[in-house]
């Protein structure tokens, strides 16, 4: 049996394949199947590059030796596969995990809709001759869009109040085709929607980057281009302390965020697999005799799973939402010298606030949040696995601390 993975080298992408390539992994002879962009050989390279850093050890070359790597991109039709590897890569296909997309909030619309939409939508096409595969789709838990309030269930997929940006509606229409699907072939599926994922583990340059480091870029950014004082230049260097530079920044002080340790998400990633691949083995050799009820609790599934919607979607998500004030403050002390103020509006900007202003505009909206996400399948799924330590500051500051950064131990 194989197993099939899109988006390998990327943040999510290859933490996942490291878990499938660990010792002790549920099925360690399993070929597994990575699509991506560049040729064979250089796709090896990339993927075996992201899955390189040393803590915990890496996957050896036992290990290594089960990937086949093909050049796939989603943004083309069958995904640029010939028919000889799509027999290859559907031949005794198990489980197929769909992590691939363009993770970007400002890439053109249309760009978005290729990769995150019609990409999905060629997957299922090549999964559609691998009967016995389960498809685990990893969308997000910013399908919910602009709502910004109240206990999103795992259940809701709802468009009423839009999107803040391009990239949550495809991930949304993205959802959508899974349960089209699912109801079009009788076949199961399941999403997971993780939060904004971080990580506090040092990984050596050049690997896939978490979404922090772009926070932590913008500040920098902003303070190198203060046209108008030395200030940005010596908080940069780190001569500021004692000094104060305050920075107003648009945006809910009030606010909270679901930011989510990537680890844990991966953990309870794994554990979501191996009920709901068994789930659906059962399910299959259950077929006679579950189709004359409309609804079925199976005690494998961590979904009360609907003949008519045999899809199971899974907040991978924090316990507790993240203040804003917190990321605010794990800011500053990353940056010292620097003052934030996050304030709804900045009348008279500086120059350096204006700067802030433009290049932040597409975040200051995510701010706003104060949502929470319901957690009842991913509680029946995980099991016994722990919840994620709370988030505090000291966590938030070493994740936004590049490794050359980090007072060594
Ligand atoms: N990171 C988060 O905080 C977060 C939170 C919630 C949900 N998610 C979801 O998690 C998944 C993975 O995100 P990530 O953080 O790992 O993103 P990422 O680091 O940007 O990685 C994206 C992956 O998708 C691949 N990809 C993009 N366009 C492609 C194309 N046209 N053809 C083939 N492969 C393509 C990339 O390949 P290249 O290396 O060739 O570009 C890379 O492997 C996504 O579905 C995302 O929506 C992420």
């Amino acid at each position: 049996m194989a197993v099939l993975l899109t988006g390998a080298t990327g943040f999510l992408g290859c933490r996942i394949l490291r878990a499938l390539l660990a010792d002790g992994a549920a099925r360690p002879d399993e070929p597994v199947h990575v699509l991506g962009r560049g040729t064979p050989q250089e796709l090896r390279a990339r993927v075996e590059a992201a899955v390189s850093w040393p803590e915990p050890p890496p996957p050896g070359p036992d290990a290594l030796r089960r990937l086949r790597c093909f050049t796939a991109d989603l943004t083309r039709p069958g995904l640029g596969l010939t028919p000889d590897e799509r027999a290859q890569i559907t031949d005794d296909l198990r489980t197929v995990w769909h992590c691939g997309a363009l993770l970007s909030l400002q890439a053109d619309p249309v760009t978005l809709y290729r990769t995150n939409v019609l990409g999905t939508d060629g997957v299922l096409e090549l999964v559609n001759d691998a009967p016995a595969a389960h498809v685990l789709h990893v969308s997000t838990a910013f399908v919910a869009g602009r709502r910004r309030s109240g206990h999103v269930r795992e259940d809701d997929l709802d468009d009423a109040e839009g999107f803040h940006i391009p990239y949550e509606e495809t991930k949304h229409t993205a959802e959508r085709l899974i349960h089209a699907w699912c109801r079009r072939t009788g076949r199961t599926a399941t999403i997971l929607r993780p939060s904004l994922l971080i990580t506090d583990r040092r990984v050596p340059d050049g690997l896939p980057e978490q979404p922090l480091d772009i926070l932590a870029r913008l500040v920098e950014n902003a303070l190198r281009t203060d046209a108008l004082g030395t200030g940005g230049a010596r908080i940069l260097r780190g001569e500021a302390h004692g000094t104060a530079m305050t920075v107003r920044v648009p945006g809910e002080p009030a606010g909270a965020l679901n930011l989510v340790q990537a680890d844990y998400a991966v953990s309870a990633m794994m554990r979501v697999m191996e009920q709901r691949t068994a789930a659906s083995t059962g399910r299959d050799s259950d077929t006679d005799t579950d189709t004359d009820t409309d609804t079925d609790t199976d005690s494998n599934s961590p979904c009360d799973s609907h003949v008519n919607s045999p899809v199971c979607t899974v907040h991978v998500t924090h316990p507790h939402n993240t203040p804003i004030a917190l990321v605010r403050s794990a800011l500053e002390a990353r940056f010292p010298g620097l003052t934030l103020e996050i304030t709804p509006a900045v009348p008279s900007p500086t120059p350096m606030e204006a700067g802030v202003i433009a290049s932040t505009a597409h975040l200051s909206a995510y701010t706003t949040q104060n949502r929470t996400y319901d957690r009842t399948h991913l509680l029946r799924a995980v099991g016994d696995l722990p919840d994620p330590s709370p988030i505090d500051r000291a966590y938030l500051l070493r994740a936004l601390t590049p490794p050359e950064a980090q007072p060594s131990e």
